[in-house]
């Protein structure tokens, strides 16, 4: 494997936001084949922590109805209506969620880490396959948990929204990595 392949993916991967998506369809077998990469992300003690509800075609209707039955007294009708915004521009939305086991044999911020290893292998995946993808942490995400009823062990982190992208190389803004290293 080439170290240049490798370093172009992780340096060029960037945060697409839905609006500029350009809505050609992605398929199954590819959104598949990109969460089959995300599951091998490394996990402690192999609880393999994640569990991924995907919203794509019709089921994305039944994520803004959902949202829409949001409590407008918690959140603005205008918080939710560009949440909404979001999905209507996206292929799909993967909804990343959390699925603590029973025992908590590890604590909650390794499983937090383990998923978000497996966010970046989706992210890298997605950037590969000339998808445009982001991780909202919208403060919407627990009261989503609460009307899709997810388990008492589950927790929604966050969503990943995707769409066709056509990826151009582009700089980007980082630190100096002398500021963030100190070689001992
Ligand atoms: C855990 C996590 C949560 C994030 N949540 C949001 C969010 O709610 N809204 C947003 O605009 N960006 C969010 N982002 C994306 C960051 O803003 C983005 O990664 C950052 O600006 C760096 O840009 P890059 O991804 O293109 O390198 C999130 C990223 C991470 C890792």
């Amino acid at each position: 494997m080439s170290r240049e392949i490798l370093n172009k993916i992780i340096r060029n991967r960037k945060t697409i936001y839905p609006k500029q998506f350009s809505g050609e369809e992605l398929s199954k077998d590819l959104i598949n084949e990109i969460l089959e990469n995300a599951i091998h992300a490394p996990t402690h003690k192999m609880t393999q922590p994640w569990f991924f509800k995907v919203y794509k075609g019709e089921s994305k209707g039944e994520l803004s109805s959902l949202i829409k039955k949001i409590d407008q007294e918690k959140f603005s009708k205008v918080k939710i209506d560009k949440f909404i915004d979001k999905i209507n521009f996206s292929d799909t939305i993967i909804s990343i969620c959390m699925n603590r086991d029973k025992d908590n044999k590890v604590p909650e911020w390794e499983e937090i880490a383990a998923i978000s290893m497996a966010v970046q292998n989706i992210w890298l995946s997605c950037y590969v396959n000339n998808i445009g993808s982001y991780w909202s942490s919208s403060p919407l995400k627990d009261e989503y948990g609460k009307l899709e009823k997810l388990d008492i062990n589950q927790r929604c982190l966050g969503f990943f929204f995707m769409g066709s992208y056509d990826h151009k190389e582009s700089s980007k803004s980082r630190d100096n990595l002398e500021d963030k290293v100190e070689w001992v």
